[in-house]
């Protein structure tokens, strides 16, 4: 989902890009990372592929480290060989939740999830093979690239007269197509080391499915429940919003606005 707009951004910057898919570089695979990014020879290097099954990591979290801790040191190593630095792709979902207010860069990480862990284990296997990384905590994505909240809620907005939404996660949704461009923007700068990158403002799931309905003009009404009683697998951080503490940071805009423009470029 978001290597589909980061291609896009990159070119639209005129980058030179080599897009691959899982078949051309396996990222558990050492050898075939290091001869796919051999082949294209690249000064930046951005790691879009993950385990991003956040239920299916507490069933299989071994899967899942596999590809988000051991798959990212691949990567990061390939491109260090290459002297190219690395850019690495984490989430709010490696904090717990706890704090009174919006996570900043120093803020202590403690993921509750199996997902949570390996991205956390990623980010410091990216860091310790490569000095020249950027790692990039975003939130709660949605593209038109990929499967997404946007995308449930419409089709269950299509069939169902009802929803249930939980009401008590707080995140920052983030348009795939904003990140992306963030994403070019922060290599073009050169500033290596950790940055969150979210779309501004905040709101619950809930509040999201809310604002999908009414923008999509689909007439469905939402119920709210709590974490606890939908009973998913994977602890999720009840509030999870991330900001930043660098004065001369790239901010994404407002949540609303990606919803906006995800909906104008979906049709
Ligand atoms: N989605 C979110 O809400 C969210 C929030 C915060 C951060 N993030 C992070 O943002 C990044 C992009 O997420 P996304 O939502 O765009 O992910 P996505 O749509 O699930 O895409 C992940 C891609 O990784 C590929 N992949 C999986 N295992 C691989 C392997 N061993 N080798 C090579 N490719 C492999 C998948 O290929 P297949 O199609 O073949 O499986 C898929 O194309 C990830 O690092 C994710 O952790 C996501």
């Amino acid at each position: 989902m978001l290597g589909r707009d980061l291609v896009r951004a990159a070119e639209l910057a005129n980058h030179e890009v080599t897009a691959t898919s899982r078949s051309e570089c396996d990222v558990t695979d050492r050898a075939s990372v290091q001869r796919a990014v051999g082949r294209a020879r690249p000064e930046v290097v951005v790691n879009c592929a993950a385990y991003t099954d956040v239920d299916g990591a507490e069933r299989e979290p071994e899967a899942a480290m596999r590809v988000n801790a051991d798959g990212a040191r691949n990567v990061s190593a390939a491109a260090a060989d290459q002297g190219a630095s690395v850019l690495y792709v984490s989430t709010d979902y490696v904090f717990d939740g706890r704090k009174d207010g919006p996570y900043v860069e120093s803020d202590e990480p403690g993921p509750l999830s199996g997902y949570g862990t390996s991205k956390l284990a990623g980010e410091v296997d990216t860091a310790v093979v490569n000095p020249e990384h950027y790692i990039v905590r975003s939130s709660w994505l949605f593209g038109t690239a990929g499967r997404n909240f946007v995308e449930t809620m419409l089709d269950l907005g299509e069939h169902e007269s009802q929803v249930v939404v939980v009401r008590d996660q707080v995140g920052s949704p983030t348009y795939t197509a904003h990140l992306a461009e963030g994403l070019v923007r922060l290599i073009a700068t050169g500033a290596f080391g950790l940055h969150h990158m979210a779309a501004g403002g905040q709101c619950s799931w809930y509040d999201f499915a809310m604002a999908i309905f009414d923008r999509a003009g689909v007439d469905c009404r939402v119920l709210s429940a709590t974490t606890d009683e939908l009973g998913r697998p994977a602890p999720r951080p009840a509030y999870s919003v991330l900001a930043t503490q660098y004065d001369d940071a790239i901010h994404l805009p407002d949540w609303t606005e990606g919803l906006d423009d995800y909906l104008a470029e979906r049709g």
